[in-house]
């Protein structure tokens, strides 16, 4: 019996790959699971907030209803906090979930996408489960260029994505080149501006984005609780845009995309600014740390704006496997084109000295 087939463009996608879980780490090294730090996938080493975990504990009677899908209370929460209206947001399974409505909603096969050289993996893999092209432009200083992007934008271009902070490499674009892109391309190509890592940025170069709506109606603001806000295994994310590009993303959604503990919990940890200001140091603090022990090492790495640092390693495949076989994980980051560094996530100080003394031996330096 034959199968029905795929689209050529779907079956030519690669699987995006995510940190090796720790339970599997454990299992196949003989490990026990207490023993493994996993520092691969950019989770907050807080945990989630307190905040939160009490609110989910209060909501658990009301499990078998569905959710709310018009997520009033949370869009409410998000509106205040941002000074945005309701219906400029659209809610998400994660930020993944809102990158993919964004391409699903605005992009037919045959149109293009651009981004970035070592961008982060969602934007390739949304727009060509679309049957779009994506057009990749060189990065610079492994960041975006996003002079070289706004010149990429072809008459079929739709979506420009934009991560700033970028994921894996940590670069950090000024809020001016930002705002310069905007400026100069045609207002019919949504520039999405994926900022996940907003949260750890320093005081003086938080984001101004959220500002520039009224005069940008094609600028689509991605943001995540999975980082900041410890709640990577609840799935929360949301796009800020235009009431009008908001109600045609909202069309392609699933109904209940976002589950009622997620928005619970998502609503309470907002208010948790004690927990934000904990991440905050302990990341800036960590990001210190790293940078000292890589020094000390010898080893090259890209000054990061997030809360992970990425590092250059002679073959990384084999320290990979070594760190693993100390127990400690980190994301190989070959499939973005960087097969000679490892990206690290911040942890705790006692983790972050783990992981380099584990370094330290893996790269036979003790
Ligand atoms: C740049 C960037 N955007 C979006 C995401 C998606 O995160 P989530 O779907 O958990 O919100 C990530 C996660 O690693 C990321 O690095």
């Amino acid at each position: 019996m034959k199968l029905p087939e795929a689209p050529e463009y779907v079956r030519a996608i690669a699987p995006y790959v995510p940190g090796k879980p720790i339970a599997e780490t454990a299992r196949e090294l003989g490990l026990a699971e207490d023993d493994i730090l996993k520092m691969a996938s950019n989770e907050s080493p807080l945990g989630a907030s307190p905040k939160a975990l009490a609110a989910i504990r209060g909501a658990l009677d009301v499990l078998h209803y569905y959710p709310d899908g018009s997520g009033y209370e949370l869009k409410n929460a998000l509106a205040r906090r941002l000074g945005v209206k309701p219906d400029n947001l659209v809610l998400g399974n994660g930020s993944n979930d809102v990158l993919e409505l964004v391409a699903r909603a605005y992009l037919r096969p045959g149109d293009s996408a651009v981004y970035s050289q070592h961008a982060f993996m969602v934007y390739p893999l949304a727009v060509q489960a679309i049957g779009a092209t994506g057009i990749v432009v060189p990065a610079r200083g492994y960041g975006n260029d996003l002079a070289a992007m706004a010149a990429a934008v072809r008459a079929d271009t739709r979506i420009v994505f934009v991560a700033n902070p970028n994921n894996p490499t940590g670069t950090f674009n000024p809020w001016a080149e930002v705002r310069a892109l905007l400026e100069s391309v045609p207002a019919s190509v949504l520039v999405v501006v994926d900022e996940a890592y907003e949260e750890y940025l320093p005081d003086a170069l938080r984001s101004p984005t959220t500002a520039w709506l009224a005069r940008f109606p094609n600028l689509v603001i991605s943001r995540t609780l999975s980082k900041a806000y410890g709640l990577a295994g609840l799935r929360v994310g949301y796009v800020i845009a235009d009431p009008a590009v908001a109600e045609v993303m909202n069309r392609v959604r699933q109904p209940f995309n976002v589950n009622h503990l997620a928005m619970v919990a998502a609503c309470a940890a907002l208010d948790d600014a004690e927990f934000i200001a904990k991440t905050r140091a302990n990341n800036a603090a960590g990001l210190a740390q790293l940078e000292a022990g890589f020094k000390a090492l010898g080893l090259e790495y890209i000054p990061s704006h997030g809360n992970f640092i990425t590092v250059r390693v002679a073959e990384a495949d084999r320290v990979y496997r070594e760190l693993l076989k100390q127990g400690v994980i980190v994301r190989p980051i070959a499939g973005y084109g960087m097969p000679g560094h490892l990206r690290v996530t911040v942890g705790l100080p006692e983790q972050n000295a783990r992981f380099l003394a584990a370094l330290e031996r893996a790269i036979g330096k003790r």
